[in-house]
């Protein structure tokens, strides 16, 4: 399935469950709660990757195209503040589509790709390394929400971590606070961070841009639920659930819930619930930071300097924190 020249380091969650069990588990727990949850990793099958990458071209979708044009506007200033070479690691890398820009720009030995969806960044390291043949290109299959061990053999020389598209708003504040601390932990004093930040503003804006006129985003929320079958074998019929995307101002983030259209049982192999009808499982937060904050919180995390560069109208930022 990989080429044999794809190194693979494969995460092992704490405790010696294997991934999957360890998945299974935390799934078949999260819809026993009160209110049901999914944690929003599990939107990245093979599907819901493809449906995130047409999600970032709608147009009420403005985080992407705005974040790149930040970093179009501001990349020489970047590159000036980071210096070439080390080694950049992308977070959640996806398509790979901002990290090869950001290669290009500062022109790195390495660049690692980590991601949870195997296939998906398979295929996006595949075309990055046929772009760049110069370059030192590793796929690493991971999960964020735990230790991520990278190759024992990575230089820790100016390693660059690179966390954009505003995924760390799908973490709640201690999470995120936790994961900032792991990131620290994995560079040295030459090192930073730069990580794109979806900023507070105009409900309408944000509440479009997650529930759009094409249905994209509701796919994209369905889609779980299919993945999720296949996952623990559960019989979640999808055509009896819709997309619901609304903001939460007091908790500063928009939410993402699946509501049922009538009652309905799902079971499972040791498992089962009755969802009434408009009862709802939780796929997924999104927090809106104001920048005053999030430096706050790299401060906390042992990040001492930051430079934060914004698009005009200030709904996106991108920051580069170093220790
Ligand atoms: C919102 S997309 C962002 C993709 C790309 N970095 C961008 O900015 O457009 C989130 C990416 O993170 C990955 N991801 C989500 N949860 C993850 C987790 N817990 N561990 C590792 N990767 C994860 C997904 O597979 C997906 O590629």
């Amino acid at each position: 399935m990989f080429p044999a020249s794809c190194k693979f380091v494969t995460l092992r969650t704490e405790g010696m469950m294997d991934r999957s069990s360890a998945e299974r588990q935390e799934i078949c727990d999260g819809l026993l709660q009160q209110p049901a949850r999914i944690a929003p990793k599990y939107f990245y099958d093979v599907r819901g990757s493809a449906l995130f990458e047409e999600i970032t071209r709608l147009a009420e979708y403005y985080p992407t195209r705005t974040e790149a044009a930040v970093m179009q506007a501001h990349g020489a200033d970047i590159a000036q503040k980071v210096g070439a070479g080390g080694t950049v690691i992308e977070f959640g890398a996806g398509s790979c589509e901002k990290a090869r820009v950001l290669c290009r720009l500062l022109r790195p030995q390495g660049f690692v790709a980590v991601d949870i969806s195997a296939e998906f960044l398979h295929d996006a390291v595949a075309r990055m390394r046929a772009e760049s043949p110069g370059l030192d290109v590793q796929p690493l299959v991971a999960d964020l929400c735990a230790v991520v061990e990278l190759p024992a053999d990575l230089p820790r020389r100016k390693r660059l971590l690179f966390y954009p598209g505003s995924s760390i708003g799908n973490f709640d504040p201690p999470q995120a606070l936790a994961l900032l601390e792991r990131f620290r932990g994995l560079i040295d004093a030459d090192g930073a961070l730069l990580i794109g930040i979806d900023l507070v503003k105009d409900i309408a804006v944000l509440e479009a841009a997650y529930d759009d006129a094409a249905g994209v985003t509701a796919a994209f929320n369905l889609n779980l639920l299919d993945h999720v079958n296949r996952l623990i074998g559960s019989d979640f019929e999808p055509a009896g659930w819709r997309h619901v995307a609304f903001y939460n101002a007091a908790a500063s983030r928009i939410e993402m819930h699946l509501e049922a259209l009538t009652a309905t049982r799902v079971s499972w192999p040791g498992g089962r619930r009755q969802f009434a009808a408009g009862e709802r499982i939780h796929t997924e937060n999104s927090y809106k930071y104001r920048l005053a904050d999030f430096h706050a919180l790299l401060g906390r995390a042992g990040f001492a300097r930051c430079d934060a560069w914004t698009d005009p109208r200030h709904w996106f930022a991108v920051v580069l924190a170093q220790p």
